[in-house]
This record gives C-alpha cells, sequence and structure tokens, in this order.
C-alpha cells in the first residue's frame, strides 16, 4: 500500500555554500532522488533554504536524515510532516529557484511576498494557503 507523504524544512544557508556548492546539491538532487521516487522544490534565499520533499513515507524520511547532517546548511527546522493524498509537484525531481529572482511586481504578488517571507523564516505554518503560495513562488521565480 503506498503511503505519500510531505515534508517541509526550513534551514539557514551557510556563508560557504556557494553557487557552485548549489549547483553540487543540485546534482545530488538529480542523481538521488528519481530513484527515491521524490519529488518536490527546493527554493532558496542568500540566506535561507526551504524544501518541500513528498514521496513514499520512508523514502522522504530517509532523505531528510541525510539532508538534515549536510553541512552545507544550519538550523533546520521540520515544519510539517503529513499524508497526502496526491504529489502536488508530481512532474519535477526536485524544482530549484531561486526566490531573489522573483520580481514582485503587483500589489497580489506583494501580499504574497509577505506571506512567503513569514513562511521560509517559520513565523507561519504551512495550511493550504501555504501550499498555494509555495506553489505560486514556484512558477514564478
Ligand atoms: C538544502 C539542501 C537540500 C538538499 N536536497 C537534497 C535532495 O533533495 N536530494 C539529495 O539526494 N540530496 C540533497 N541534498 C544533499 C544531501 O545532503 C547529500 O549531500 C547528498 O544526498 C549526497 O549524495 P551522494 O551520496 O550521491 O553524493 C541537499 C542538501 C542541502 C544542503
Amino acid at each position: 500500500m503506498s503511503s505519500l507523504y510531505r515534508l517541509i524544512y526550513t534551514s539557514f544557508r551557510k556563508p560557504e555554500c556557494d553557487e557552485e556548492e548549489i549547483d553540487n546539491i543540485l546534482s545530488a538532487c538529480k542523481k538521488n532522488n528519481p530513484g527515491r521516487n521524490v519529488t518536490g522544490v527546493l527554493l532558496h534565499s542568500d540566506k535561507r533554504f526551504i524544501q518541500y520533499i513528498e514521496g513514499e513515507k520512508d523514502e522522504v524520511l530517509d532523505l531528510y536524515e541525510l539532508i538534515k547532517d549536510d553541512p552545507r546548511h544550519t538550523s533546520v527546522n521540520q515544519r510539517n510532516f503529513e499524508p497526502i493524498a496526491n504529489r502536488i509537484f508530481p512532474s519535477w525531481e526536485m524544482g530549484y529557484k531561486d526566490v531573489d529572482k522573483i520580481a514582485f511586481d503587483t500589489d497580489a504578488s506583494s501580499i504574497n511576498e509577505k506571506t512567503f517571507n513569514r513562511l521560509i523564516k517559520g513565523e507561519l505554518d504551512f495550511d493550504d494557503n501555504a501550499m498555494r503560495i509555495l506553489q505560486l513562488f514556484f512558477k514564478m521565480a
């Protein structure tokens, strides 16, 4: 029986985690996530990461254990872990976006920017609205 879960964490990007290291992280995602049948999105700014991981429960937890100890980030904080009916990022192995490159040009997007910033700082819960904003950010970046 399949047990699909989502896990979301936030963390601080270490200053030594430069663009080259980000490329290395993405290569690891590309190499490992398809085998784990894990999808999701990794968003970052210059100082923070937020990653949404979805897949079979054990695969998600195993991957999170590995990521948690990665020296390229710190203060890794699990924000959400719960069963889901369907994937929301079914077609990406691990989408990756730099949130600093998002252009906020409308009132609506500036409201979403505020919400997103509160999410990534750990000030809000990951409810349905938060998921919607996460998807929106992924599409905008
Ligand atoms: C913010 C962040 C996100 C990461 N996400 C993933 C991921 O989704 N999949 C993955 O395999 N490794 C990810 N990694 C890298 C792992 O911590 C680890 O270095 C990598 O899986 C080792 O892969 P390898 O044994 O194939 O070299 C991430 C690292 C960081 C810092």
